[in-house]
């Protein structure tokens, strides 16, 4: 979710990635910085906020030399600080290191390297990585009579790599070494950037473009030796593997937008990936266990009377979804509140409560409002957020973070999965303090959770059907979505999207609603977008169908695989996997992601920006 950058070669190592660093700044990270290698010395120079900070930070105090790293932050592990901004060090200050990525073992790591006496400085998972590498490296000289040889030098650093489990992409120099940039990734991007005479590696792309036009991608959990004239690249045991250069041709906003036509899709498409990193080490079934940073004692959920979730836009459906699994699988009473009217309401609360307030942003004007309006009472509060150090997070007493990245695009899509995992991870959690899941079914969850990713990927692969049913329905105005349950959300989403960002008037309904209403607008200018995939309300919801059709109604149905008979009663379908019912929603969102987003691009509309829409609405 950072941006590294990394240079060496006969130019101002400072500008090249300050430069670099310039080129991603558009995700909107929190902070950054540089680390310059001359004259056998490590410099580092660290900004909060944006990087014109660190540009006059270096302006005022100038960084010479010729090979270096750079970083731009999105935290996930400490506040957006000066401090937990990277370049990170060991305790000697002679190697240092930038990380994009999540170590999940970080403290367990940092626990036995604090009982070694390594010095720590930051709240950060990356600070652990330098002093592994620190560790291995001294014991390494040790044995070799103080002699240092490149060789060993990335013989500890592989070591340190073993040790880590979770993602990486890591730049990392040497004050031994003076001309030698080391790069190594897992699970995380990197591209190495070839030059004349000077090489460079990069997070993404984007940063490389003008000065380099061939890369090499380094693979999973491979080493990278990169000097000015040479690049050589190993496993992590040691042994060299051969890499192919390509060429790139991409124009600099096409490479934002990694080749994707529009953030929204890129995001959207990013999803197997993010909700990986929501599940990223908290989800443990060979232990029956989660482990969530959450400060919620144990007795205080095993005396919990009632929750409160709190949100917006797509937050609330979020929040709604939330309720099926607090109460299904933690037998908490639990009630969903749309921020901007909750904060006008009277409210009753007892020590016995926990209101959860859901915000991708975290400095939604009335979310915020609402959750201070909780702090006359003696009442505990739960941020969902994506975005650490954001006001709703300071302002709550705990939070839970989503670590799905930034998001560019205005309409919610990969934040929006990121919080139903952020929920049902909680609904799970205090099901098991609780004590009301047995051990069978924790481990069935658990595991079928590590699915989620696969079953989400299988759902953006009818990215294409969707384009050409959004083709065949792009002259109708109006679209009706149904769904029942934990789908009913989703329906709301489903219409949201569509609304947002094509235009197209679209309602949200439980199915069972139908009757009430909305069956008196439906003819063959209003289809209906049918959830209606394996659950405890099929047959229910199978009849509104044949309810729409009765009418006139022109029916997309978004089904279970093998589930032929739908198509007699849907003019079309879409299958996803047949999933445990609890996690339909989360697949069944992804079809309606992009139809809204084939429907948009259909009609030429700004997807990324769609008119009158903010990403932030700070005001109320
Ligand atoms: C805006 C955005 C929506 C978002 C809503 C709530 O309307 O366009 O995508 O769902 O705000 O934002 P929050 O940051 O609190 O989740």
């Amino acid at each position: 979710m950072c941006g590294i950058v990394g240079y060496v070669g006969n130019g101002s190592a400072s500008e090249i990635l300050l430069n670099g660093l310039k080129r991603l700044e558009y995700r909107g990270y929190d902070s950054s910085g540089l680390a310059v290698l001359a004259d056998g010395k490590l410099e580092l120079r660290r900004s909060v906020g944006k990087i014109s900070n660190l540009s006059l930070n270096i302006k005022n105090r100038p960084l010479n030399g010729h090979i270096g790293v750079g970083h731009t932050r999105w935290a996930t592990h400490g506040i957006p600080s000066e401090e937990n901004a990277h370049p990170h060090t060991d305790c000697s200050k002679r190697i240092v290191v930038v990380h994009n990525g999540i170590i999940e073992n970080y403290s367990s790591l940092k626990a036995v390297l604090i009982k070694k006496a390594h010095q720590f400085v930051s709240q950060t998972d990356t600070e652990i990585i330098a002093h592994l590498i620190e560790e291995s490296w001294e014991l390494k000289q040790k044995n070799s009579n103080g002699k240092k040889s490149e060789e060993d030098f990335l013989h500890a650093v592989r070591h340190a790599l073993l040790q880590c489990d979770g993602a990486y992409a890591l730049g990392i120099l040497c004050m031994d070494f003076p001309e030698l940039l080391v790069a190594a990734r897992k699970d995380c991007p990197l591209v190495l950037g070839l030059g004349k005479k000077e090489n460079f590696i990069a997070s993404d792309i984007p940063a490389l473009l003008g000065l380099s036009k061939k890369v090499i991608f380094l693979d999973q959990e491979e080493i990278a030796v990169i000097k000015k004239n040479s690049i050589d690249c190993f496993n992590l045991q040691g042994k060299k593997v051969e890499k192919k250069s390509v060429k790139v041709k991409l124009d600099p906003v096409q490479a934002e937008k990694a080749n994707f036509k529009h953030f929204m899709l890129k995001e959207i498409m990013e999803q197997p990936r993010t909700i990986q990193d929501t599940l990223r080490g908290r989800v443990f079934p060979e232990k029956n266990r989660l482990q969530l940073e959450l400060n919620l004692s144990a007795a205080f959920i095993k005396g919990l009377k009632r929750i409160t979730l709190v949100a917006c836009g797509t937050s609330y459906h979020a929040a709604l979804v939330g309720r099926f699994w607090l109460e299904s699988l933690a037998k908490v009473p639990c009630q969903v509140e749309i921020a901007s009217e909750y904060r006008y309401r009277d409210h009753f609360f007892s020590s016995q409560e926990l209101v959860i307030f859901i915000s991708q942003s975290g400095e939604t004007a009335d979310t915020l409002a609402a959750l201070r309006l909780t702090h006359r009472f003696p009442v505990k509060t739960l941020a969902i957020c994506n975005v650490l150090g954001s006001s709703l997070t300071q302002e709550a007493d705990t939070t839970f973070y989503t670590r799905c990245g930034p998001e560019i695009g205005v309409a919610s899509t990969k934040a929006f999965t990121g919080q139903l995992i952020a929920l049902l991870l909680l609904a799970i959690h205090l099901g098991i303090i609780k004590k009301h899941l047995n051990l069978k079914t924790i481990h069935q969850i658990l595991a079928d959770l590590l699915n989620l990713p696969h079953w989400v990927r299988e759902a953006l692969t009818l990215s294409n059907e969707i384009e050409k049913i959004s083709k065949r329905f792009l002259s109708k105005n109006h679209f009706l979505f149904l769904g029942r349950h934990t789908n009913y959300p989703i329906a709301l989403e489903g219409a949201l999207k569509l609304k947002e960002i094509s235009y197209i008037h679209a309602e949200g309904y439980p199915a069972g609603e139908m009757k009430h209403g909305p069956i008196a607008l439906i003819d063959k200018e209003m289809p209906l977008v049918a959830l209606v995939t394996d659950s405890l309300v099929y047959e229910k919801i199978c009849s509104n169908i044949e309810e729409a059709k009765a009418r006139g109604g022109t029916v997309i149905a978004i089904a279970s695989k093998g589930n032929k008979t739908i198509q007699e009663k849907a003019d079309e379908v879409l299958y996803v996997e047949k999933v445990p019912e609890i996690f339909s929603s989360i697949v069944n969102v992804i079809p309606l992601q992009l139809f809204a987003y084939h429907m948009a691009d259909l009609k030429g509309c700004d997807v990324d920006q769609p008119r009158n829409l903010a990403k932030s609405v700070t005001v109320e």
